[in-house]
C-alpha cells in the first residue's frame, strides 16, 4: 500500500475551488495564525520555533531556531527578514508551487516570523523568471495590507511591517544567501565571506538579517498553530515536520509530495507513490537533494551509522526520505528535488547536463570556481561529442578535487559534489566511452589512410 501522504504545507494545494485569494484563504482558517501570534511574546515564538526542531528547507538543513537565535540584537539597527524564493537548484519546484497556489500562507508565515524577531521590513526576493509568481505575490500582499494583516500597526497591535518583493536577477548565484543580499542591495550577486559574518550579525545594509527559505516561513504559521512540540511530534527527533520532495526523471508520475519526514523510503517514493518506471526499465541512480547532492547507485549498499548511533544496512529503496539518513549515505536532502535515473541514462550525458548549468552559473569571483567549473564543464563536453580522452575521468575528479573547499560560497561544493559522485560511481562507463571513442577515432584514421 502507498505510504499516505502529510500534507500541511500542500494541505489545500490542488484542492478543487481552492483559489490564491484572500477571501478563500481566509475561509479556510487564514490568518487565524498570526491573530495568535500577535498576542503572544516575540521570544516565545522565538522559542517554540527552536523547541519546533524545524530546519531549513531551502537545502542546508540548518536549525532555523538557532538561526534565530544568533540574531544580533544588541546592536540597535533595525533588523530585517528576507524571504528566499530565488528558487533555482535543479529538481527543484516546491516554492514556485506555494506562491502561485497559497501565497498567503506564505505571507502568514512571514508575518509571524517578523513579528517574532521583531523585523522592522520584510523582503521576497523572488527568482527573476518567477514573473507569475511575483505579479500573484504582489496582488496578495496588497490584499492582506487592505486587511491590515500587515502594514502599519498590524491588527491593532501596535507592530508595523511591510513586505517588500524584490525580483531576482535571473543567476542561480542570487540564491546564495549573501549574494541575495548584495543583489538586494543593487550590487552584483557575488557571494561574501562567511564565517565571520553570517548575515544573522551582518545582512541587508550591514544590519542583522534571516533570510528563510519559503517552506521554512510556512512552517512557522503551523508552529505557531500546534506549539513546538506539537510540530516536533511530527517525523522523527531531528526531522521534524514534513518535506516536500520534488520528484523528476524517469517515474511514471513525477510531482510534489509532502511527507513527514523519515515516513516514505526512496523507494515507496519512487514505486509507490511516484507509479515506478516505465515498463522494463530498471533504476540506475537517483540524486536525492537537487543537483548539487551526491548521486546514488542503485545496486549499492549502504551501511554505517545514524547520529543516534542506530546502524544501518540499506540498499537505494530503504533509504528513510529525511535529512540526516540521506546524509548518512554520503548525499543530502538539499531542496528535496529527487532526480530518478533509469538504465537508459548516460552518466556521461548526465554530468555533461549538470557541469553545463554550473559553468554557467559561476559568478567569477574566485579562481578554482570561475577556471575550474569551465574546465569540468569542456571536458565532459568533449567526451559528448565523440572526442573522449581515456584520462578524461581522472581529471574531472583532479579538478573537482581542487574546488571543493577553496572557495567563497558553497558553489564551490555545488558544482564538485555531482563530478566526485559520479566519477566515483560511474567511472567505468566513463573509461569504457573514452575507449570507445578512442577506437572509433583510430578505426576513422585508418579508413582515410586507405
Ligand atoms: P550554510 O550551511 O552555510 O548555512 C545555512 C544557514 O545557516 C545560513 O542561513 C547561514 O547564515 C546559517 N548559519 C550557519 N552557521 C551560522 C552561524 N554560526 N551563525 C549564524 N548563522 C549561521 O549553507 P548555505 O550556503 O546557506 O546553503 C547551501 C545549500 O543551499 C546547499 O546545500 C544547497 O542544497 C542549497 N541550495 C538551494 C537552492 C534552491 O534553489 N533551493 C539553490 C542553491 C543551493
Ligand atoms: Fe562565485 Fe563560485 Fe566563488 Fe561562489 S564559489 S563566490 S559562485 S566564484
Amino acid at each position: 500500500m502507498a505510504p499516505q501522504e502529510t500534507r500541511l504545507i500542500f494541505k489545500h494545494i490542488d484542492e478543487e475551488g481552492y483559489t490564491n485569494d484572500i477571501d478563500c484563504y481566509v475561509k479556510n482558517g487564514g490568518y487565524e495564525q498570526l491573530k495568535k501570534a500577535v498576542t503572544m511574546k516575540p521570544e516565545d515564538i522565538c522559542a517554540e520555533v527552536l523547541t519546533s526542531g524545524v530546519r531549513g528547507r531551502g537545502g542546508a538543513g540548518f536549525p532555523a531556531g538557532m538561526k534565530w537565535k544568533f540574531l544580533d540584537r544588541k546592536s540597535g539597527k533595525p533588523i530585517y527578514l528576507v524571504c528566499n524564493a530565488d528558487e533555482s537548484e535543479p529538481g527543484t519546484f516546491k516554492d514556485r508551487q506555494i506562491i502561485h497556489q497559497d501565497p498567503h500562507q506564505l505571507i502568514e508565515g512571514m508575518m509571524c516570523a517578523a513579528f517574532a524577531i521583531q523585523a522592522k521590513l520584510a523582503f521576497i526576493y523572488i527568482r527573476g523568471e518567477f514573473f507569475q509568481g511575483y505579479k500573484i505575490l504582489e496582488r496578495a500582499i496588497e490584499e492582506a495590507r487592505e486587511k491590515n494583516f500587515l502594514g502599519d500597526n498590524i491588527l491593532g497591535s501596535g507592530y508595523s511591517c511591510d513586505i517588500i518583493v524584490h525580483r531576482g536577477a535571473g543567476a542561480y548565484i542570487c540564491g546564495e544567501e549573501t549574494g541575495l543580499i548584495e543583489s538586494l542591495e543593487g550590487f552584483r550577486a557575488n557571494p561574501r565571506i562567511k564565517p565571520p559574518y553570517f548575515p544573522a550579525a551582518l545582512g541587508a545594509y550591514q544590519c542583522p538579517t534571516i533570510v528563510n527559505n519559503v517552506e521554512t516561513l510556512c512552517d512557522v504559521k503551523h508552529i505557531i498553530e500546534m506549539g513546538g512540540e506539537g510540530f516536533a511530534k511530527i517525523g522523527t527527533p531531528g526531522n521534524t515536520g514534513t518535506r516536500i520532495w520534488c520528484v523528476s526523471g524517469h517515474v511514471q508520475k513525477p510531482g510534489y509530495y509532502e511527507f513527514a519526514c523519515s515516513d516514505v523510503t526512496l523507494g515507496q517514493l519512487i514505486y509507490d507513490v511516484c507509479g515506478g518506471l516505465k515498463p522494463g526499465r530498471k533504476l540506475k541512480a537517483v540524486i536525492p537533494g537537487g543537483s548539487s547532492a551526491k548521486i546514488l547507485r542503485a545496486d549499492e549498499r549502504f551501511t554505517g551509522k545514524l547520529k543516534d548511533g542506530t546502524e544501518f544496512d540499506w540498499g537505494i529503496e530503504d533509504i528513510p526520505m529525511d535529512f540526516d539518513s540521506l546524509m548518512a549515505v554520503g548525499s543530502m536532502s538539499g531542496s528535496g528535488g529527487v532526480i530518478v535515473m533509469d538504465d537508459t541514462t548516460d552518466m556521461v550525458e548526465a554530468l555533461a547536463n549538470i557541469n553545463y548549468f554550473y559553468a554557467h552559473e559561476s559568478c567569477g569571483q574566485c579562481t578554482p570556481c570561475r577556471e575550474g567549473v569551465p574546465w569540468m564543464r569542456k571536458v565532459t563536453q568533449r567526451m559528448v561529442d565523440g572526442e573522449a580522452r581515456e584520462e578524461d575521468a581522472d581529471l574531472l575528479k583532479s579538478i573537482a578535487d581542487q574546488i571543493a573547499g577553496r572557495t567563497i560560497c558553497a558553489f564551490g561544493e555545488a558544482a564538485s559534489w555531482p563530478v566526485q559522485s559520479f566519477i566515483a560511481k560511474f567511472k567505468d562507463e566513463f573509461v569504457e566511452k573514452a575507449k570507445e571513442q578512442a577506437a572509433r577515432r583510430k578505426e576513422g584514421q585508418e579508413v582515410a589512410k586507405e
